[in-house]
């Protein structure tokens, strides 16, 4: 087969171009704003102007006397019909309204139902509203204290500390501290992110009074799981509820959550029997909206003089925010954090996360999502860094000195996770080679010796996506399994279903190729849908990198039943033995004579006209995969900064990022990825973070002060890979989403330390941005 044949396939390897491009870039996508029905009512929410405070006076009766406006909720009128809380992912309860107190800044405190948007906006101002301000806790060390202001009185237990999680051996790990040779410390804080997504969150909801169906438009990355929970929290049942998760804006784990505004204009859609659209604006967005990290870190590691890492000990304070509403699988409240061992062989550890309620918005891992991968990841590559600068030892060393071997896969972690499959010495040569590593330390001592700051730093990740296997894996307690649903028409074209649902990664392009690879259909003919919960299978949605590694396979594995059928077509067709026919070259092919071959056109024609007797007519299949086990993607980054000694500024100047996400699907899609999720690594690393005051007011809610970083900022991103197939993935491939978010931001904050380390630095906590630079270099005397 020529490759301009295969290519006309499109299947695994080929950089097919994304069939969702053409109506994106025309602007012919329909997000939920597009959404417009014929006497549709407009939604829009007063917020607190306090961290915590109690609502003394709430009158409406201003805001219900103006033109327009159809109705005013409060916390008071959710209570009476049982609605004023509702359930979060993570088995806590957030308050939709609040009925007599605030606990967040931007909390939801009353929504307004009006004939437009900008009355209901107008008349969110008129409502008469007083507050009596109580004590904040912003800081969650004070939140633990035992005087510190309760920010959850509704709970039974009367404290701020929501859980203590645990992973690993703790005495095994104490037992090491005790005998090592060499002990380092650090405390690093991984503060408060928020994805800013370019589409905010928002719904439409429609009820129909005369079919009893309720359609919601929704911003949702889980439009099955929405589902669910409105049929819970509403006891409607799910054949009555329509959720439709159109394109959507961006997710990165911000449209994971329940929001209130789902839920108020779902309740004004029921009471009234009109549509109703709710769609924040930007500061709302960031205000009061899922937000990720805040996590306060101490971590150890024991070692050896030589440099041999033994055992790692991590204790971290997570701030929750006022609801737990992190969005994890069930039975991991500090996510995959316990993935911290990283690529490291090490003899023992223990990880022990406290979580902790504080007055400020919820959430915790909104940030293209990561379940805590980001944080474990921060962690050990700047422990490492920090290792080596007590050893006097080169980062690249000592990471080869530490890293599991290829034949030690699959490896079981001293936290209990099976990585399935790694290179990791190969990955880092090739990542260092590629960038001229020997010759770079020769160029940073040369300007060190002329005085001019320049520091390279590398990070060696591993990566654990693709939640995940049954017995482990529940949101809610439903297990986190994927699906796909296909079917082949006569003609030779096929329409797939997923339970995923895209927010820009390109599955209508992706998860095509993976059936065109699998039956030999062009994938220009190969159509897929997602978000209709009317017809998409069930699924538990798209975050944390988890779509390729379930819903992908189990598009592989419904692919291959329908070829299975196909064989027996196949044969009856060619008037041979089924097991006479090997699939070769996208045909089954009599072995011996391989010109003697049916195609899947050929055959999908056959299976509505000339099936053999006994066999079904058609061509379709259905799977639900339960993954055997989490995909562990990795990868090398090595990165070059420049420091401004008169003003501080940091300047990547070189980064070469090489993945490894096992067979990839779409080089053009998965090198795209990887631009993004760099981005959006730089961006924690060098510029975003959301400010509180110790009032608990945010300080960067607006995006003049929540520094997104543009085209501007992006340095030029030099990409390379290896593949490593997983063996359990029956196309080999692993996540690659959330990779280069995860490694990005050690490598960048490696390089700064290493440009400052001969000054004696040996950390700074993100972001680093000019001013904390400046400071260290006025302390040091090198300012200019
Ligand atoms: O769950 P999510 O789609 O966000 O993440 P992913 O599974 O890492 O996939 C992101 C995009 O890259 C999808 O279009 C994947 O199908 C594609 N991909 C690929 O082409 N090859 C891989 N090995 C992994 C992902």
């Amino acid at each position: 087969m020529t490759a301009t044949e295969r290519a006309a396939i499109g299947g695994l390897g080929h950089s097919v171009k994304r069939k969702e491009d053409p109506r994106f870039i025309r602007g012919k996508g329909t997000y939920v704003d597009d959404v417009k029905l014929p006497g549709m009512l407009y939604l829009d929410i007063l917020r607190s102007p306090y961290a915590h405070a109690r609502i003394t006076k709430l009158d409406t009766s201003k805001a219900l006397a103006m033109p327009g406006v159809v109705a005013v909720i409060t916390g008071k009128d959710l209570e009476a019909a049982g609605l004023a809380w509702m359930p979060t992912l993570m088995s806590d309860r957030q308050m939709v309204l609040p009925t007599d107190r605030v606990v967040y800044y931007a909390q939801e405190v009353a929504a307004v139902i009006a004939e437009d948007r900008y009355t209901a906006a107008d008349a969110v101002l008129a409502i008469d509203v007083e507050y009596e301000p109580l004590e904040p806790v912003v800081d969650p060390f004070r939140a633990l204290e035992p005087d510190a202001p309760l920010v959850r009185p509704d709970r039974e237990q009367k404290t701020n500390h929501i859980w203590n999680w645990q992973a690993g051996d703790k005495e095994a790990t104490d037992r090491i501290f005790e005998e090592a040779e060499v002990v380092v410390s650090q405390k690093m804080y991984i503060p408060r992110i928020h994805v800013s997504s370019i589409e905010t969150c928002g719904c439409v909801a429609s009820f129909d009074k005369v079919s009893g169906k309720l359609t919601v438009w929704l911003t949702s990355q889980a439009p099955h799981a929405h589902r669910t929970v409105f049929s819970l929290v509403s006891g409607i049942p799910e054949t009555k509820i329509r959720v439709i998760s159109p394109d959507i804006g961006g997710g990165f784990g911000g449209k994971v959550p329940v929001y209130p505004g789902y839920v108020l204009a779902i309740v004004v859609s029921l009471q009234t029997g009109r549509p109703v659209k709710w769609i924040e604006d930007r500061s709302e967005n960031l205000q009061a909206d899922s937000f990720a990290r805040d996590y306060h870190i101490h971590a150890e590691i024991a070692a050896t003089r030589d440099g041999t890492m033994r055992a790692l000990r991590v204790h971290t304070v997570a701030d929750h925010g006022a609801f737990d509403a992190a969005a994890n699988p069930s039975k991991f409240p500090a996510g995959l954090f316990s993935i911290g061992t990283g690529s490291y062989d090490l003899e023992a550890a223990h990880f022990s996360v406290d979580g902790v309620y504080t007055n400020k918005a919820p959430g915790g891992v909104a940030y293209r999502c990561s379940f805590r991968v980001t944080e474990a990841v921060h962690m050990i590559e700047r422990m490492v860094d920090v290792l080596a600068d007590e050893l006097d030892m080169d980062p690249a060393e000592i990471r080869f000195k530490n890293f599991i071997q290829p034949d030690q896969f699959p490896y079981k972690s001293p936290t209990g996770w099976e990585y399935d499959s790694g290179n990791y010495p190969a990955a880092l040569q090739k990542a260092l080679d590629a960038i001229g590593y020997q010759e770079l330390r020769r160029e940073q001592a040369e300007k060190r010796a002329r005085g001019e700051l320049m520091g390279i730093g590398i990070s060696t990740f591993t990566e654990i996506v693709g939640a995940g296997p049954s017995h482990t894996f529940d949101i809610l307690g439903v297990k986190m399994f994927d699906s796909a649903e296909i079917r082949v028409h006569p003609t030779g074209s096929a329409i797939v279903r997923i339970g995923v649902q895209t927010q820009g990664q390109g599955h209508e392009t992706t998860f095509a190729q993976i059936v065109a690879e699998e039956l030999g259909l062009p994938v220009e003919n190969i159509v897929v849908e997602h978000g209709d919960t009317d017809t998409a299978p069930y699924g538990l949605g798209t975050y944390a990198s988890r779509s390729t590694p379930t819903a992908g396979a189990a598009t592989a594995v419904a692919a291959r039943k329908i070829r299975e059928k196909a064989r027996l077509i196949a044969a009856h067709l060619l008037e041979v033995d089924p097991d006479d026919l090997e699939w070769r070259d996208y045909a089954f092919r009599v072995k011996g004579s391989p010109e003697r071959a049916k195609r899947m056109s050929e055959i999908a024609f056959a299976a509505y006209t000339n099936f053999p007797q006994g066999l079904e007519g058609g061509l379709e299949a259905v799977t639900y995969y339960d993954p055997p086990n989490l995909t562990f993607p990795f990868g090398a980054y090595v990165c070059v900064v420049d420091i401004d000694r008169g003003t501080g500024q940091p300047t990547v100047r070189e980064f070469l990022a090489l993945d490894d996400c096992g067979t990839i699907i779409n080089p053009m899609i998965v090198e795209g990825q990887i631009h993004g999720g760099l981005t959006m690594g730089l961006a924690p690393a060098l510029y975003e973070e959301i400010v509180y005051d110790d009032n608990g007011t945010m300080l960067t809610g607006t995006l003049m002060d929540y520094l997104v970083p543009t085209a501007m900022e992006t340095p030029n991103w030099r990409t390379e890979k290896t593949v490593t197939p997983s063996p359990h993935h029956p196309i080999g491939a692993k996540g690659v989403g959330e990779s280069p978010t995860v490694g990005a931001p050690p490598a960048i904050v490696n390089a700064v330390v290493d440009a400052l380390s001969h000054l004696g630095v040996r950390h700074i906590d993100i972001p680093i941005t000019p001013w904390k630079v400046y400071q260290i270099l006025e302390e040091k005397g090198v300012a200019e």
